[in-house]
């Protein structure tokens, strides 16, 4: 989703913020800009498509040591030049870049601004078009933005340049993220720590409704009444090289490969000194007196959740409810007692699931927030947070981040469990490392299903996945998977559900993927298959070593029973990833997604 850069200091600052945007890629846009402070004023560059379409058009020799970049994922107006960012006021006095949405725009235009002319359909210049008015009725520039700010309804973050200041950046925040880097005679701007890893690893947080002012030698935060806040910056503990490709060709293949070692980092970074798997007792004591846990999430986050209800079901003996954040947030349901919520996002940001945290601290109930990013908004704004470890993930789809949440998930349920003398049947430790292990033969075979996606998906309109049980929650994942990056119609079904209306849509040839990797439900899944084939379908079962039949397509090497969902998925993630590049798709950056959904 869009992501915001800013610089002033001493070295030429378009560089820099092109290189920056180049880092926000994987957030997903459809349009970037820049805007930069020359000896003759602000200057814009802005091009819909790719950076790399940006950096055509900036003039490389203009001199300008301050500027603001970003990149947009549309939400008012469709993606071109003109709703690009940056946006200037009448005057151009003013230029700014927005992540988020202003839900009063249109009343901000009518009450305040009925004479302007407008030069996009955005949510965002009526922001700058309400600096300049403030400013010509008087105010100072602060000023005129605070009170600006106290207007807007919605999510914001902001970077604003003025021709008449240029040695400052205004910058504010609410409910969107946005850090303030600090490096030696510069600062500055990001969405995101990764963006200017480059040139800094100090960061400042900023809170909703903060504004900073920004120039090369200072950071002043303040709140929307003017009071200064002090705050002390953050280390941003990420390798570059954790942001890099490397050799690999793309950032979901990198991240896919990671996954073992992503499993024996959580195990590590879930033991005590005497190799016990541990959480914080405060959390374990939260699990342990809630009447119902209230797991909420989106995406494939929302897929973790639905097994992580099954873990905790089982291990831990509490009863579990999954919500999808977007509709949680419009639609509660009736709460038990003494609910407990559980918020699970890899980027800890996105903002459907953040407006439930909102909601939920409002009525006074405790949250866990199990995420990828240290610091996120999630994790912060919660009672509780637990880490994923599975280092930044880049690519749209997410991958390792599925894992990862499930191993966590499984820990949880774990620790939670044994507390109350109950727990995972066997030593989850050499369980989990067991897992590691399988997902590095998966890894290491991925030629195998290369080999099926080229024959099940280089032509096919659509795919079914079916599976029963925890089966069914891993098709659902790898549906999303095949959908996001290869715009191939895949959904998900439970393999008894068929019958009850998908089973029309099966023609001569139609893929089926079906995953077979629960003893309890082996036989019924296989009569469903046969249901399928009977009626056309192209089966291609995915089983488990003991359950396999001789037909099967592939066999996953066994592993404990309730922890098949960590391993069964990453076949599904390969076949996504070579169905998408048998298609030609861009595999990183899928149309139309971002990676952090920061809007509602
Ligand atoms: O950062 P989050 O886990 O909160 O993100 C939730 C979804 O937007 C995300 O899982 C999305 O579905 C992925 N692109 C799926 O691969």
């Amino acid at each position: 989703m869009c992501g915001i850069v800013g610089y002033i200091g001493n070295t030429d600052a378009k560089e820099i913020l092109l290189r920056g945007l180049e880092k926000l890629e994987y957030r997903g846009y459809d349009s970037a800009g820049i805007a930069v402070q020359t000896e003759t004023g602000v200057q814009v560059f802005k091009e819909k498509g790719r950076i790399a379409d940006l950096r055509e058009i900036v003039d490389p020799a203009v001199e300008t040591f301050t500027g603001i970049g970003h990149t947009r994922w549309a939400t008012h107006g469709e993606p071109s030049r003109e709703n690009a960012h940056p946006h200037q006021s009448t005057t151009e006095r003013f230029t700014l870049v927005h992540n988020g949405v202003i839900e009063n725009y249109l009343q901000l235009k009518r009450e305040y601004l009925a004479d302007v002319t407008f030069n996009s359909e955005t949510d965002t210049e009526v922001i700058v078009q309400l600096v300049e008015k403030f400013v010509n009725e008087g105010l100072e520039v602060n000023e005129a933005f605070r009170n600006t700010l106290s207007l807007l309804h919605g999510s914001y973050a902001l970077a604003l340049l003025d021709r008449e200041n240029p040695d400052t950046i205004y910058v504010a925040k609410n409910k969107s993220p946005l850090l303030v880097g600090l490096g030696d005679v510069f600062n500055v701007v990001a969405s995101d720590a990764m963006a200017m890893l480059q040139v800094t690893d100090r960061y400042v947080e900023l809170m909703d409704k903060e504004m900073v002012t920004v120039t090369k030698d200072s950071v002043t935060l303040q709140k929307l009444n003017g009071e200064v806040v002090e705050r002390a910056p953050f280390i941003a503990e990420l390798d570059a090289s954790d942001i890099e490709k490397g050799t690999y060709p793309h950032y979901m293949l990198k991240e896919i490969d990671e996954q073992p070692a992503v499993i024996r980092k959580i195990i590590q970074a879930y033991q005590n000194e005497a190799g016990e798997l541990s959480i914080d007792p405060e959390i374990v004591e939260a699990v342990n007196h809630t009447d119902r846990i209230y797991i909420v999430a989106a995406g494939t986050s929302y897929h973790a959740g639905l097994v992580g209800k099954e873990f905790i079901e089982k291990m831990a003996k509490i009863p579990v409810e999954v919500h999808v954040a977007s509709e949680f947030a419009y639609n509660m349901p009736l709460l038990s007692e003494k609910p407990l919520f559980v918020f699970i996002s890899q980027s800890g940001e996105t903002a459907d699931s953040r407006a439930c945290l909102v909601h939920v601290k409002e009525l006074g109930y405790p949250a866990l927030t199990i995420t990828n990013v240290p610091g996120s908004t999630l994790s912060r704004e919660a009672d509780y947070t637990l880490l994923l470890h599975a280092g930044p993930e880049i690519a749209v789809a997410s991958t390792k981040a599925y894992t990862a949440q499930l191993a966590v998930l499984a820990i949880l349920a774990h620790v939670a469990g044994k507390a109350k003398g109950l727990g995972f049947e066997a030593d989850l430790v050499q369980e989990l490392g067991i897992v590691a292990n399988a997902i590095q033969v998966l890894v290491d075979t991925k030629v195998e299903i290369e080999y099926i996606a080229r024959e099940y998906l280089s032509v096919t309109r659509n795919a079914f996945f079916i599976g029963r049980a925890l089966d069914y929650y891993v098709g659902l994942e790898g549906a999303l998977k095949l959908k996001e990056i290869s715009y191939i119609q895949a959904e998900g079904f439970a393999g008894g559900e068929l019958k009850h209306g998908t089973i029309a849509l099966i023609e001569e040839g139609t893929p089926v993927i079906a995953l077979a990797t629960q003893p309890s439900v082996n036989l019924s899944i296989r009569g469903n298959v046969k249901e399928v084939v009977a009626r056309g379908a192209y089966p291609c079962v995915i089983s488990m070593n003991g359950l396999e039949e001789e037909d099967d397509r592939f066999v996953l090497p066994e592993v404990n029973e309730m922890l098949t969902p960590l391993i069964s998925v990453v076949p599904l993630q390969l076949l996504a990833y070579y169905a998408a590049l048998h298609r030609d798709c861009d595999v990183d950056k899928p149309r139309n997604l971002a990676k952090s959904v920061t809007v509602e």
